[in-house]
């Protein structure tokens, strides 16, 4: 599936060394998965995790799934193995934690194939504020929120509003897409058996522009997926505004009427972006 314009709806941490895990997510309906050799991995479990996790990317059984993988920091002591060891293991893009700067990101360009699309963490204060130059930077094809690093790094409270990261949060949004095709995915929920409150944060998150969330759970994909999918009045609204407007067009004017709303191109322009995405959705659900 084409990595530019498929769903990422729900991206599901794994650990990397846990082998039930690794083996449950084959089945599990999530857009993408992120293979963690990172914050999920203790240190003395690390160099184990790099071998669970390089047998299970080249069994592979992962269908359309994004094969995601984050390694640990190239400043750490782990970070040079973990991609020698998984560069050719069948990852569909490198996911970089700890990033404060474009010049992080050079770091692992230079160790990767030019084609391998490169995520970055959004995780330090410094990243959201370097947040354009680094979306802009020509490897990178993705900006994950790490929300509970930056909400250690800020030293603010949890809220369920999350009002104090909603600078970092929009700032993200933006930096990815004042930058075309740069996907943006929101935090994790950390109460995961709470469904109601992760709806709420979806649904927040969803708002804000984000195009899907973190997951550390298999019962969080659900609601997630539905949260960040169309819904039916929505597509059935933007069916709807697309006719309108065709209509207006051929009868020589440049504005339409919908449900008591003025319909201009670029309402359209969002209208097809709606129903592109559930085709998108669709084509991933099509086994
Ligand atoms: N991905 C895939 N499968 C998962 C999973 C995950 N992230 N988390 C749990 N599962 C599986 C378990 O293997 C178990 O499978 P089984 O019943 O078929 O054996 C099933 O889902 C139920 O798991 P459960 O017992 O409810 O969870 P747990 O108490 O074992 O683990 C966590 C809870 C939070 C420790 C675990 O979900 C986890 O490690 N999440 C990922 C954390 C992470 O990656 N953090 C880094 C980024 S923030
Ligand atoms: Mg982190």
């Amino acid at each position: 599936m084409d990595l530019a314009t498929r769903p990422y709806r729900s991206v599901l941490y794994i650990p990397g060394s846990k082998t039930r895990a690794l083996e449950k997510a084959r089945s599990l309906q999530t857009d993408a998965i992120i293979f963690d050799l990172e914050d999920a991995v203790a240190p003395e479990a690390k160099a184990e995790a790099r071998e669970t996790l390089k047998e299970a990317l080249q069994q592979d059984g992962y269908g359309k799934r994004a094969k995601i993988v984050r390694i640990n920091a190239l400043t750490s002591q782990w970070g040079f193995e973990d991609v020698r060891v998984l560069r050719d293991a069948g990852a569909d893009i490198f996911l970089l934690p700890k990033v404060n700067t474009p010049t992080d990101v050079d770091a692992l360009a230079d160790l990767l194939d030019p084609g391998m699309p490169i995520w970055v963490m959004m995780e330090t204060p410094t990243c959201v504020f370097n947040a354009p130059e680094i979306a802009a930077h020509h490897r990178v094809a993705g900006l994950v929120t790490g929300t509970n690093d930056l909400t250690k790094d800020l030293g603010c409270r949890y809220r369920p509003d999350r009002l104090p990261l909603m600078t970092a949060l929009q700032r993200i949004v933006m930096a990815a897409r004042a930058t075309r095709g740069v996907v943006a995915i929101d935090g994790v929920y950390n109460r995961f058996r709470d469904g109601d409150g992760l709806k709420a944060e979806c649904e927040q998150g969803r708002d804000l522009g984000f195009d899907g969330k973190t997951l550390i759970h298999p019962m969080q994909i659900d609601v997630t997926n539905t949260a960040f999918a169309p819904s039916a009045s929505e597509v059935d609204l933007a069916r709807r505004q697309i006719a309108a407007f065709e209509d207006s067009q051929a009868s020589g004017q440049g504005i339409a009427v919908v449900d008591g709303q003025i319909v201009e191109n670029l309402h359209v322009v969002a209208a097809k972006r709606t129903l592109a995405k559930v085709d998108a959705i669709a084509q991933m659900a099509a086994e």
